[in-house]
């Protein structure tokens, strides 16, 4: 029986090691942990992630061919293919810092690896890595071996969050780079004979170990750059009366260009875009080439100008000032379907209205009010790092309450801010909510999910991303 052990039960190792046990139920999946409640937390009826369709899978598979443990010396050393899925943050001090990628993590795995192994084994980066990762693994693994083999593959994960299962039953392509010898091709075909249980052999692609490793930091960096495109042309619809949802059908039609992520937003989040970026910036920087770093650095740029501009909205609408008034942050998780918080847009948002001294209120389905206090005092990039690990704030935000309920988060509010497309936010009685609200009362929505003009027509005063201007707003600078 093959045996997978897979380091770091986070968003990605969790959910992709359930899938591989559901789908090969000859192999035994061990994933391993160094945070004990995160692996408690996998072991009982409240996983630590929420994702749509994930118990299922792990109700079906655990105790079956997937278990959750934190002896990760037992798990490894028994394994034929380890996983590597731990945090790789952006580096905060020394040597390429607030842009290279902290590989702490990841050289303490390797020496775990290379420490416990008694026999030949292929070892898998999971995590996204900066190109030539592999090479610095090799390295640490072959000088601590004991004559044991070892073969490296880079096999980046391209699931979504709140689509991880649908993705990772159905993925467009699975990626596996390796070594271009005998060796290196007999590992390849080992990792490709694992998802060949349920992924069509022609999506199945296999490159080399620089390209794997450069692809998913392109495939994201061009991801985040569609966003990032979308909503520095909302800004220009705003000023000339284009409508950014009409502009983006017209440009998405086009079959060369494509109709997904075109919609204007508050900017993009999640734990990986900007790091990624961030890291493609430094290793373009660190090859010589400037022009490259520039021009994705823009990307982060006009995803930072996007959220500015939001709050000046909101700050210049409401009389140039949210000082003592309460305003409903409707949804914190940086994007629906999922609870993870994670570089969430609403986070630079909130602590602009809190700069401008606003009371906020906020509600989000899925995210509690000790990671959202967490968010709002943790410092840039530490929220990478093992939960233990994590600097904790000896503060709270006092003008920041969470509630359980958007009527509850916009009674008396000046203004609502919706952050996150969850959908129960289009189907709101906002008849309801209005009556509850001062006067005038208005809408932010950054997400483009409301209906403006029904909204109008209950009296709000509407802002929605890239969309003709409310007459109230018209005259109101808003520019970073
Ligand atoms: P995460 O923070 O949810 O999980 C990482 C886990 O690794 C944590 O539970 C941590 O305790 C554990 N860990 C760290 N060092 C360890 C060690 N030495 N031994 C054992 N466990 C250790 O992170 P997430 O989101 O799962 O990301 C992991 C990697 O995958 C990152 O490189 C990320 O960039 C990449 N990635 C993330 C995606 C996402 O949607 N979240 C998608 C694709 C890639």
């Amino acid at each position: 029986m093959v045996k997978i052990c897979c380091i770091g039960a986070g968003y990605v190792g969790g959910p992709t090691m359930a899938v591989i046990a559901l789908k090969c139920p000859s192999v035994e999946v061990a994933v391993v942990d160094i945070s004990v409640p995160r692996i408690d937390a996998w072991n009982s009826d409240q996983l630590p992630i929420y994702e749509p369709g994930l118990d299922d899978v792990v109700k079906e598979c655990r105790g079956r061919n997937l278990f959750f443990s934190t002896d990760v010396e037992k798990h490894v050393s028994e394994a034929d293919i380890v996983f590597v899925s731990v945090n790789t943050p952006t580096k905060t001090q020394g040597l390429g810092a607030g842009k290279a990628a902290d590989l702490t993590y990841w050289e303490s795995a390797a020496r775990v690896i290379a420490d416990v192994s008694k026999s030949n084994k292929i070892v898998v980066e999971k995590s996204t890595v900066p190109v030539k990762t592999a090479e610095a693994i090799e390295k640490i693994l072959t000088h601590n071996s004991k004559g044991i083999k070892f073969q490296i593959l880079s096999n980046p994960e391209f699931l979504a969050e709140g689509t991880a299962i649908k993705d990772l039953f159905n993925p467009d392509r699975v990626l596996i780079g390796g070594r271009e010898t005998p060796e290196g091709q007999k590992a390849i075909q080992a990792l490709k004979d694992v998802y060949a249980h349920w992924v069509p052999e022609d999506r199945i692609l296999t490159t080399n170990l620089w390209s794997a490793e450069l692809s998913k930091l392109a495939a994201n960096a061009f991801l985040a750059q569609r966003i990032s495109s979308v909503n520095a042309m909302s800004a220009l619809c705003e000023a000339t009366g284009a409508n950014i949802s009409q502009v983006a059908y017209a440009v998405g039609t086009d079959s060369r260009i494509g109709p997904k992520f075109l919609n204007g937003s508050v900017g993009f989040g999640g734990s990986c875009f900007q790091k990624d970026i961030l890291n493609l910036v430094y290793i373009c920087e660190c090859n010589g080439l400037p022009e490259v770093a520039e021009y994705w650095k823009q990307v982060i740029k006009i995803n930072d100008y996007q959220k500015s501009r939001f709050v000046n909205r909101v700050v210049a609408s409401m009389f140039n000032t949210v000082s003592s008034k309460k305003i409903a942050i409707l949804g914190f998780a940086f994007k629906k379907d999922t609870g993870d918080t994670r570089e969430t847009p609403a986070i630079d948002v909130c602590k602009g209205l809190l700069g401008d001294k606003a009371r906020l209120s906020i509600y989000d389905p899925q995210v509690t009010e000790d990671q959202i206090q967490r968010d709002l005092t943790m410092k840039k990039f530490d929220w990478d790092h093992p939960l233990h690990l994590q600097p904790m704030s000896p503060t709270t935000v006092k003008q920041v309450t969470v509630v359980w309920d958007a009527y509850e988060a916009t009674k008396d509010a000046h203004g609502i801010c919706i952050l996150t497309e969850w959908d129960e936010f289009k189907t709101l009685d906002y008849q309801r909510i209005y009556e509850g609200m001062q006067k005038p009362a208005f809408v932010f929505d950054g997400r483009n999910i409301v209906d403006a003009e029904k909204l109008r027509e209950i009296g709000f005063i509407v802002y929605a991303i890239g969309k003709p201007l409310d007459a109230w707003l018209k005259d109101m600078p808003a520019i970073a």
